[in-house]
């Protein structure tokens, strides 16, 4: 049986199309001393990786190169291994997605419980993230009123969810549609939600949370940004998380945070930072992602893709807002 991966066909300029994309057939290949393979079983889908396929500068991690696989996060199982330390049946979790069989350096995956959570997609969720940001990033404290963009999005139905289980004060969110609007103050728990298509932005902040933001969890940039800070209160924190606005737009500059003098009136602070500054975070965050799962305080939200043949599109859809929470894709055929 020949196993499936997807490569990068061409560098696009802009937003890429389906062209820039290519579904190749290989061999399953045997580990190495030292290397597993692995049967992957579910890869995330971040609007990130638009950002490796049009090679945008100021990436921290390296683009994806022309005529090679993509690459992101995804969750398998060991099929064969050339690592004492890992066995035939362990679920490892690595950065080795876009196909469906991986073969890793057995150093370079990290085995994980089966049964944590309900789904292994949840290893592939953006929850750490939005913990750093509003603790370790942002310092949120009880009671202050918290704005997440995207907020029916991966790490923004994260952000505001946890913001409430902190103790924040205020929740609000904006999303792109009425319905996901409907679902951040329903099932999601927010206490106020507005659509950022019905501008002005900050009109619609300023009524959202009426007596100002402390801490921003920003997933957005562009307007958004420029929205929160007119509306951010004295101190306020703002946690640069992402750069949907720019993403979106195939990777056109984003005009930024605006006049400094705002920020310097309020004496604001904003924070530029990665999952990656975090990973000590991940154990204190599982625990109580698990915690909050089982009692069901926390709704985890999550759209599934099934076949790897149908993620360039939904990553394509993905940023055009047509899915809620993360979006994985199913590899198993
Ligand atoms: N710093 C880190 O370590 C880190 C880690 C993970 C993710 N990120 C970044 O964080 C951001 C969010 O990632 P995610 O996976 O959670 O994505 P996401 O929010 O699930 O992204 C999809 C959503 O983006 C929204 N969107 C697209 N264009 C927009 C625009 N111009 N203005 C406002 N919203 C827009 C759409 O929602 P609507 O329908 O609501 O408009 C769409 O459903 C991304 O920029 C990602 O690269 C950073």
């Amino acid at each position: 049986m020949n196993a499936r991966e997807i490569r990068l066909a061409a560098r696009p300029h802009g937003l890429p199309g389906l062209d820039a994309f290519h579904l190749v057939e290989t061999a399953i290949p045997d580990p190495a001393p030292g290397q597993v393979l692995i049967r992957n079983l579910y890869m995330s889908l971040d609007p990130g990786m638009l950002m490796l396929i049009g090679a945008y500068p100021d990436i921290p991690i390296p683009p994806y190169e022309v005529g090679a696989p993509l690459y992101g996060d995804a969750v398998g199982e060991v099929m064969a291994s050339g690592e004492p330390s890992l066995k035939e049946g362990d679920v490892v979790l690595h950065r080795h997605g876009w196909r469906e069989y991986a073969l890793a350096d057995a150093a370079q995956v990290r085995q994980v419980d089966p049964d944590a959570y309900p789904s292994l997609s949840t290893y592939l969720g953006f929850g750490l993230v939005a913990y750093a940001g509003l603790t370790a990033v942002a310092g949120l404290r009880p009671g202050e009123t918290v704005f997440v963009s995207s907020a029916a999005g991966a790490t923004g139905s994260m952000a505001g969810q946890i913001a409430r289980l902190l103790g924040a004060g205020r929740v609000v969110g904006s999303a792109g549609t009425p319905e996901k609007v409907a679902r951040l103050t329903g099932t999601l728990g927010f206490d106020a939600a507005f659509d950022h298509h019905d501008g002005p932005i900050a009109d619609r902040l300023r009524e959202a949370a009426p007596d100002g933001v402390d801490v921003y969890f920003d997933t957005v940039g562009g307007e958004q940004l420029r929205a929160a800070i007119d509306v951010m209160n004295a101190h306020g924190r703002i946690a640069l998380c992402g750069a949907l606005a720019r993403q979106s737009a195939g990777g056109s500059p984003d005009a930024g945070p605006g006049d400094p003098m705002r920020l310097i009136g309020k004496r604001l602070t904003l924070r530029g930072f990665t999952m990656n500054d975090h990973l000590d975070l991940a154990s204190e965050f599982g625990r109580r992602l698990r915690q909050w799962l089982a009692d069901g305080s926390l709704v985890y939200e999550e759209t599934v893709v099934d076949g790897l043949e149908n993620a360039p599109q939904a990553l394509l859809d993905l940023v055009r807002g047509t899915y809620t929470g993360k979006v994985v894709v199913r590899l198993t055929r």
